[in-house]
């Protein structure tokens, strides 16, 4: 049971976001890739979920998220949207379904619509995906921004770390939230960018800030929800905050069923007919 004060009915539009950004509301997301736990989720009251493209590593176990198709997007999207009754649920456009030309971006985006029920899409990139994001826009999708450390150009970074700590960096992220703002992005992501920054993009754009590793002067935070469960192991980044440790109780439940059921213990009288 949530024990925080969200109106656990109201559904959560687009509008309703920026609303709460004017309210000074911070806006709670998470990740989520299939149906039980996007249900879970739902119910504890999540404003917004995220069918992430980090589904290529949780869900798939791929090294980057560039493997993952359009279509497996879909499919973890509509395990979603089957879940969910009062978030919003923002599906990521894969690497590859957009880059090319803003006629297969528009493509894509209708397909995930159309086909997984998501309310809203999510794209990587600035100035130079601007034409694909206003022609999405022209269609009634709408979109969230994703700026900063995007995952999906691991391949030009080379490097997980913190981005647009140097000057001439920080100024084309501001630029470009501006940018992504006037041609009608609902909201933005920023991943792995110096809290002051972010802090001062949130302040500079009337749409919400989501941020990652960006520290709290933004108008709200994403995790990936496997990680903030503890569920998956080995990645430990200054920014994330593990509320469970899933993992141990997880692995100690199977130990005790296998213990069980060598030891025929399980099933005992009572659960069998
Ligand atoms: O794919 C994802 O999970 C994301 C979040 C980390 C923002 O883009």
């Amino acid at each position: 049971m949530s024990t925080n004060t969200v109106d656990n009915t109201r559904k959560v539009t687009t509008k309703r976001l920026i609303e709460m950004k004017h309210r000074g509301e911070k806006i709670a997301m998470l990740t989520a890739y299939d149906y039980s736990l996007a249900q879970l989720v739902d119910d504890a009251g999540i404003d917004v979920i995220l069918v992430g493209d980090s589904a290529s590593n949780v869900m798939i176990g791929n090294p980057t998220t560039l493997p993952i198709t359009l279509d497996q997007m879909i499919y973890h999207t509509k395990c979603v949207t089957n879940a969910c009754k009062r978030a919003l649920v923002v599906c990521d456009m894969p690497f590859g379904s957009y880059q090319g030309n803003s006629k297969e971006a528009l493509n894509s985006a209708i397909r995930i619509m159309k086909e997984s029920g998501a309310e809203a899409v999510k794209m990587e990139g600035g100035a130079e995906i601007a034409e694909s994001i206003e022609r999405i826009l022209t269609a009634g999708i709408p979109v969230m921004g994703h700026l900063g450390l995007t995952p999906q150009s691991i391949n030009k970074f080379g490097t997980y770390a913190v981005r647009a700590k140097e000057e001439a960096e920080a100024a084309k992220l501001l630029a470009d939230a501006k940018r992504l703002e006037e041609i009608g992005c609902f909201a933005l992501v920023l991943e792995k960018i110096p809290a002051a920054l972010a802090t001062k993009v949130a302040q500079s754009i009337s749409i919400p800030v989501i941020g990652i590793g960006a520290g709290s002067g933004v108008d709200g935070q994403v995790l990936v929800l496997q990680d903030m469960l503890g569920i998956t192991r080995g990645f430990s980044p200054k920014f994330l905050r593990r509320y469970a440790n899933l993992a141990d109780t997880i692995n100690s439940a199977i130990s005790k069923y296998i213990d069980d059921v060598k030891n025929v213990d399980f099933p005992n009288a009572d659960e069998q007919y």
